[in-house]
């Protein structure tokens, strides 16, 4: 039950950035506008700026391993930022599973591996570790990456669930701010592995 209840509480924030396809213009969009922009005083730094998108841009939710709260299952922020913890093993994807009339997607107990028409993707690992977070990446790598939907700018199909196609409408400025504070994280030793095509997936 504890568990359930800490699910449904990761769930929405997920929901807004990956599933809300309403885009509709309303007055609670003009108020969040108004909200953001007197968060882009001059005051704030890129750093403090790039924390507050990571923030609202729900990129915990997949992007941080999960430790069990008190309410059940809460992104564990000693590991922020750091992917599918590598020490996790998949658990079988019963055949049949997905497919057009049942399910589009399962995840595990991390939100970090997806397994989906695409196979198995896992989140990366966003802090500056050199050999195997965004440590060697530069800045410009980063931002084609989110404004192409190509791995590290130029490469495969990034794929879903990560929602780069909603963040590409950032700003050049935003999208810095983000890196910035990305690269301003302590880095974790946490190796991700490449995606699994369908017929990988574990059965
Ligand atoms: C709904 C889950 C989800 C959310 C939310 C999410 N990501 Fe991701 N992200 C993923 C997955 C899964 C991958 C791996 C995709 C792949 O291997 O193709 C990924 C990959 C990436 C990559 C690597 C792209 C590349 O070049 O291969 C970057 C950078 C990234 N995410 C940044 C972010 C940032 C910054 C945020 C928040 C603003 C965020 N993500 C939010 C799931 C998510």
């Amino acid at each position: 039950m504890q568990l359930m209840r800490g699910l449904v509480q990761l769930v929405p924030a997920f929901a807004i950035v990956a599933g809300c396809a309403n885009n509709a213009p309303s007055t609670e969009n003009k108020a969040t506008s108004a909200q953001v922009s007197s968060a882009q005083s001059p005051a704030q730094s890129p750093v403090e700026r790039g924390k507050y998108l990571v923030m609202i841009g729900g990129c915990n939710d997949c992007h941080t391993p999960k430790k069990l709260g008190p309410n059940g299952p809460e992104p564990d922020m000693a590991r922020e930022l750091s992917g599918n913890p590598s020490t996790e093993k998949l658990a079988p994807v019963p055949a049949g599973l997905i497919a057009p009339d049942k399910y589009l997607a399962v995840v595990n107990n991390h939100l970090g591996a997806w397994v989906g028409p695409w196979g198995v993707s896992f989140a990366l690992n966003l802090t500056p570790d050199k050999a195997t977070g965004l440590g060697s990446w530069t800045e410009d790598m980063f931002m084609k990456a989110i404004r192409t939907g190509k791995h590290q700018g130029a490469g495969r199909p990034i794929l879903p669930p990560m929602p780069w196609n909603w963040y590409r409408s950032m700003t050049d400025e935003d999208l810095k701010a983000l890196f910035a504070y990305l690269q301003s994280l302590p880095p974790i030793n946490n190796p991700i592995p490449d995606p699994l095509p369908p017929d990988k997936i574990p059965r």
